[in-house]
């Protein structure tokens, strides 16, 4: 198996105090000890599930609302449960227990995973630790995230796609917090991948279409934002809204892995447009949207150059 490689930019880093190297410590982190032992665990078992079937996807893709129909397309599909991998979420989110779908797209292996844990359901934004792990573990070396979003500017009305560029954490967490060592210090700067995002551009633009760019704010939820916050959030200079994503963007970061991250906008965000914000609204207008994104997604993998 081939391990991803580490980012390298974190030297500047290995002075500080606060970075120990090595595990035992008294008090509350026993436990944490325990629990890292216990996820490793967890990954080195679901590693060896995923490597048992014989493929070897380079590429991972999350699949958020509107985005369900990409897994429905692969080429020589296998379904395994995240029950089956025991460093995979069990989720709550519509009856849906999650799972990983291999299978091919043009000439790239893909792992797919049809579910995510996000941090409004536990208060935790550590929730796909064990997933992007376990990718990294297997050999993935990019990480392709698919979201709904709320827009913040009227240029990307419902409906459309934007690449994200950047992210904002609106939450102040962070999956990375309790992490022994130097590597926790992971840098965020092009965090989502320029040559990636160029390769994604140019194969939109192949397809005849244009894909914006933009920043999202990643906010905690699970309300929907106020209008003052939407205010706030346009002020920083974010394009996008969503509850989703930028966790998994720091782990990937964190486990070697580069990052592409696609946003379905499904709706004006709070106070930009007269339409009631729900989850079923959210959940309607993505799927509407979602034969065109998909195809875009679709384009994007097969040409993307690993
Ligand atoms: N805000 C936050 N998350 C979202 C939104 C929104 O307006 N739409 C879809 N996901």
């Amino acid at each position: 198996m081939r391990t991803a490689q580490q980012p390298t930019n974190i030297s500047a880093m290995n002075t500080t105090p606060n970075a120990p190297t090595h595990r035992g410590t008294a008090g509350p982190a026993v436990a944490s000890v325990d629990a890292a032992t216990a996820l490793e665990d967890a990954i080195t078992a679901s590693a060896a599930r995923l490597h048992a079937t014989g493929r070897r996807p380079r590429i991972a893709v999350v699949l958020g609302s509107g985005w369900g129909p990409f897994a429905q397309a692969l080429a020589e599909p296998l379904h395994i449960p995240y029950a089956e991998l025991p460093a995979f979420p069990v989720l709550h989110v519509g009856g849906h227990a999650g799972e990983v779908v291999l299978g091919r797209v043009g000439p790239h292996e893909v792992a797919v995973l049809a579910g995510r844990q996000h941090a409004y359901e536990t208060g935790r934004a550590d929730g796909m630790k064990g997933a992007v792990r376990t990718l990294a573990r297997i050999g993935v070396q990019v990480l392709v995230q698919t979201n709904a979003a709320g827009s913040l500017t009227h240029a990307l009305p419902p409906g459309s796609t934007m690449l994200v560029a950047d992210h904002i954490n609106l939450s102040h967490a962070s999956p990375l917090i309790g992490e022994r060592g130097d590597t926790r210090f992971v840098s965020m700067v092009d965090a989502y991948d320029p040559a990636l995002r160029a390769g994604a551009r140019a194969a939109v633009q192949r397809l005849g279409g244009a894909l914006a760019e933009g920043v999202y704010a990643w906010f905690l939820g699970p309300q929907f934002e106020t209008p003052a916050e939407i205010r706030m959030f346009q002020t920083l200079g974010a394009q996008a809204v969503g509850m989703s994503t930028a966790p998994e963007t720091i782990l990937a970061r964190h486990a070697g892995m580069r990052v592409l991250a696609i946003s379905l906008l499904t709706n004006m965000a709070a106070g930009l447009s007269a339409e009631k914000l729900s989850h079923a609204h959210t959940l309607a207008s993505a799927a509407a949207a979602s034969e065109r994104a998909v195809a875009e997604l679709t384009a994007i993998v097969r040409e993307m150059e690993v």
